[in-house]
């Protein structure tokens, strides 16, 4: 397999972690290059079900190495963990499978209640996972945040300079009636996870480079999706990183021309967690699989919102991220529609759009424009042959390359591993 990124075409969840998991038998090096454990990834696998927030779904697997890169934004305690979790079900977590970036940003208790402050009182809501991943991207544009060579390699200097941030944050939260962190406590709890991290930390970037140069290959798992993107997204309901494929390369050291093969993730409808313009939005839709007791977050359980297959937004996402391929999710969700609405472009003031406009608040104006397919009206999740698929299956299917211009090549009907069928 050739170095391949898997990125999410619409607001996240939409299935990546299968996708990876499939992919990953012909892997060797599974990286993670953007955002934090606001990210939730599902994978079944063996009957199981594993929630994996920071560590690359390739941990499932033997013999893979699994890498977090210089773009992440890592809880040093969530990611314990997490770890420990996997661990207590039996799955191999340490230094040997798992290397952590010596430039990769740490998420500190202050960052984690400044996005809580900050989402209580926005008058216009985001929606975040309140994880303190917005403040860590902050700091870390601003040049004053923490990186993880600094908790493990230089302890006390990092003691010291978190002391100063902390009575620094302290100052503000007194302003605003918060109560103060407790420095001492926490900074005993960071270093005692920094330790533990020490073996896991390392320059990731070279043994990436070292991987390429032995014949390695390497797949890259985005986090979050397309319209989550802080350039492309839907500014500003969006999360704090680059989660488009660019982010893939700045977020771990490798660079564009190493990138063989770029696989876009859609569902066959499309969901969002959070606030924001979602133009599809159908709470018909959304009752129906709330009932089926489908899409709830994997990270904090919220009810996600539902709509139809959205086409401007696959299209978009389509060019930006260079898309060789579509991976089609939950094709089984549409079961038991007689008719399916897909929006192929939005009006606005009399225009007529085939891309996202720039402004939130045309976003929030635009108006659907659906062509309407048959739907296929029967059980599709035992189908594992792409021809097998119902007639109405794949004209949807067919429907959605000619839109975006993108070959499907992979398709969900259902939640385990054997339930992707490949083109
Ligand atoms: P933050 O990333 O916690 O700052 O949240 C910003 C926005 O991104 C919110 O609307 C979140 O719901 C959304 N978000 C962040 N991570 C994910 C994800 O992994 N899946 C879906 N939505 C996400």
């Amino acid at each position: 397999m050739s170095n391949t990124i898997v990125i999410g075409a619409q607001w996240g969840d939409e299935g990546k972690g299968k996708i990876v998991d499939l992919l990953t038998e012909k892997a060797d090096v599974v990286v993670r290059p953007q955002g934090g454990n606001n990210a939730g990834h599902t994978v079944i696998s063996d009957g199981k079900q594993y929630i994996l927030h920071l560590i690359p779904s390739g941990i499932l697997w033997p013999g893979k190495l699994c890498v977090i890169g210089n773009g992440v934004v890592m809880d040093p305690c969530a990611l314990l963990k997490e770890i420990d979790g996997l661990q207590e079900k039996e799955i191999a977590v340490s230094p040997e499978n798992l290397r952590i970036s010596d430039r990769a940003h740490l998420v500190m208790p202050f960052h984690r209640e400044m996005d809580a402050f900050k989402e209580a009182n926005r008058v216009v809501k985001i929606g975040t996972t309140k994880r303190g991943i917005g403040p860590t991207y902050g700091d870390k544009v601003d040049r004053i945040g923490f990186r993880l060579h600094e908790l493990v390699g230089d302890p006390s200097g990092f003691a010291e300079r978190f002391h100063t941030r902390v009575t620094e944050c302290n100052r503000l939260f007194e302003t605003v009636d918060m109560p103060p962190l407790d420095a001492e406590a926490a900074a005993r709890e960071l270093l005692a996870a920094g330790e533990r991290l020490a073996p896991y930390c390392a320059d990731t970037v070279e043994i990436l480079h070292r991987a390429m140069k032995e014949g390695r290959t390497l797949l890259f798992e985005g986090a979050q999706g397309t319209y989550l993107d802080i350039d492309q997204g839907t500014y500003p309901y969006v999360t704090s990183s680059n989660t488009t494929s660019g982010g893939a390369c700045t977020g771990s050291g490798v660079p564009p021309q190493r990138i063989d093969r770029v696989v876009g993730v859609t569902k066959a409808y499309t969901t969002r967690v959070g606030e924001g313009p979602f133009p599809t939005q159908n709470d018909e839709l959304a009752d129906r699989f709330h009932k089926m007791g489908r899409e709830f977050g994997a990270t904090t359980g919220r009810k996600r919102r539902c709509g139809w297959l959205d086409l401007v937004l696959v299209r978009y996402a389509a060019m930006v991220n260079g898309f060789d391929e579509l991976a089609i999710t939950i094709l089984d969700g549409l079961d038991d529609c007689d008719e399916i609405p897909v929006c192929t472009h939005y009006e606005l003031d009399g225009r007529k759009l085939r891309l996202p406009p720039a402004s939130a608040r045309d976003f929030e104006r635009v108006v659907p424009v659906y062509e309407t397919l048959p739907g296929w009206r029967s059980d599709i999740s035992g189908i594992s042959r792409y021809e097998d698929l119902p007639a109405n299956a794949l004209a949807y299917l067919a429907f959605i390359e000619k839109e975006t211009e993108t070959p499907v090549t992979m398709v969900g009907v259902g939640p385990s591993r054997d339930q992707t069928i490949l083109r």
